[in-house]
């Protein structure tokens, strides 16, 4: 680990946790330094409803992985899903300034795919260019360098309510920390867990948590459409609490340790110890009376997904199938199901590219919180470029400025990775 290295926290503020990485980069990568995960209560499906809850659970988040790491967090990416988020396409058009296509041409036009009338409530997160057109041609995937007068970009725009994201930065904020940019979390995700083969040839990535479903879909080697289902694993739970009679803790505890999506994979005989509610003495159940209480619950959500992926008619250009990521597709079954309702290759996605304490976020429930951390190191290497990284001499390790959110210079680098 080089004392030379700069140091990127990614914060996931989940629906039943959140999450502190905080990860070291230099010129080998990233190195994992510390985590804090700490329950959270304060979201509602994926969004802040409640400040006080959630500034609590960053504080003891974020302090638990400062002191693992031994480094003072003060900046922090932060994720945001919901269903309130929304991808729209654009056009942009520019003249190229002089006839060969510079990276000042692709921001200028990137920016005019930006400026379209969006409602006032809502604000661009991001903007994800999925082909260039310089002159006649189409098709073009990095278009610097091409000779050319005119360059257009087809672009998809994801916006989110924008007190959706003040809630987020308020949170932070009153928990002592400066947000370096809002992040779409599937998108984290997604960087997390996706090969550069993989996005090339298409893969969809569904991140289920505990309160929302999250799809991102790579086509034609760029984000192609992301949307969010406001349902998760905590349905599951509320399901097996009223089938099985017992308090929503339990009925978690039970999820995790007996439960499974696919009835078919548990054996007739199997029995589970099912706690009552108040006085009710424990009692014993077959197993599979859980995993009949699971299965429609995980089918509707593959369901659902399949249906939105179908809306979108991308289907058939996922080549490489579906990388699932979040706490929820840790339970037994849910590769084998999700291969049978989407009709493609399916695997859990586990954090890729990062060094260090690994095996503390070596789990699909990490993925946002990971990818956060490297969206936040492709900021870092972006701002070397345009010699805007600054260091602070009070820190024991080099820091990153908060670069402004949605600045266009951070396209580009969202813009290398979708292509
Ligand atoms: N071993 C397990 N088996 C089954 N389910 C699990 C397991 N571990 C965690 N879960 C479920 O995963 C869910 C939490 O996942 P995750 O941590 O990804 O959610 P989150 O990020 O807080 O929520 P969201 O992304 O929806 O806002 C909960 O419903 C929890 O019950
Ligand atoms: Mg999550």
């Amino acid at each position: 680990m080089s004392a030379q290295g700069q140091v990127i926290v990614g914060l996931d503020i989940g629906t039943t946790k959140v999450c502190a990485v905080v990860g070291e980069v230099d010129a080998d990568g990233i190195t994992i330094l510390g985590v804090g995960t700490v329950a959270c209560k304060g979201l509602k499906r994926g969004i802040v409803s409640n400040i006080e809850l959630t500034v609590r659970s960053i504080r003891d988040a974020v302090e638990a992985a400062q002191q693992m790491a031994g480094v003072k967090i003060d900046t922090v990416y932060a994720g945001i899903a919901g269903s309130h988020i929304r991808a729209h396409m654009s056009d942009g058009v520019a003249a190229v300034a002089d006839r060969e296509v510079t990276r000042a041409d692709v921001e200028r036009v990137l920016e005019g795919a930006r400026a379209i009338p969006i409602d006032v409530d809502r604000q661009i997160l991001h903007a994800l260019p999925r082909e260039f057109v310089v002159d006649s041609q189409d098709g073009i995937l990095d278009p610097i360098g091409m000779s050319g007068v005119r360059l257009g970009v087809h672009v998809n725009l994801v916006t989110a309510a924008t007190t959706c994201v003040q809630n987020v930065v308020r949170c932070a904020e009153r928990a002592g920390l400066k947000v370096a940019d809002v992040v779409l979390q599937p998108l984290a995700s997604a960087h997390a867990v996706l090969s550069e083969d993989e996005k090339e040839i298409g893969a969809a990535v569904i991140d289920i948590g505990g309160g929302t479903t999250d799809v991102l879909l790579y086509a034609n080697g760029g984000i192609a459409h992301t949307s969010s289902i406001p349902v998760g694993g905590n349905n599951v739970t509320s399901d097996i609490a009223t089938g099985l009679h017992t308090p929503m803790g339990e009925a978690d505890r039970i999820k995790r340790i007996y439960g499974c999506a696919l009835g078919r994979l548990v054996e007739e005989s199997e029995e589970i110890e099912v706690p009552g509610v108040g006085t009710h003495a424990p009692r014993r159940v077959a197993r599979h009376v859980l995993t009949d209480i699971i299965e429609p619950r995980v089918e509707e959500i593959f369901a659902v997904v399949r249906r939105r992926i179908e809306e979108t008619g991308l289907l058939e250009q996922l080549s490489s199938g579906a990388v699932l990521t979040g706490g929820s597709v840790v339970l037994e079954g849910m590769t084998e199901f999700a291969e049978e309702i989407l009709g493609m290759p399916v695997r859990i996605g586990y954090p890729i590219g990062v060094r260090g304490m690994v095996a503390l976020v070596n789990g699909p429930q990490y993925a946002t919180a990971i990818g956060l951390v490297k969206y936040g190191a492709e900021q870092l290497s972006q701002a070397r470029e345009r010699t805007q990284v600054t260091s602070h001499p009070s820190s024991s390790r080099t820091r990153v400025e908060p670069e402004q959110p949605k600045a266009p210079s951070g396209l580009w680098n969202w813009f290398r990775q979708a292509w």
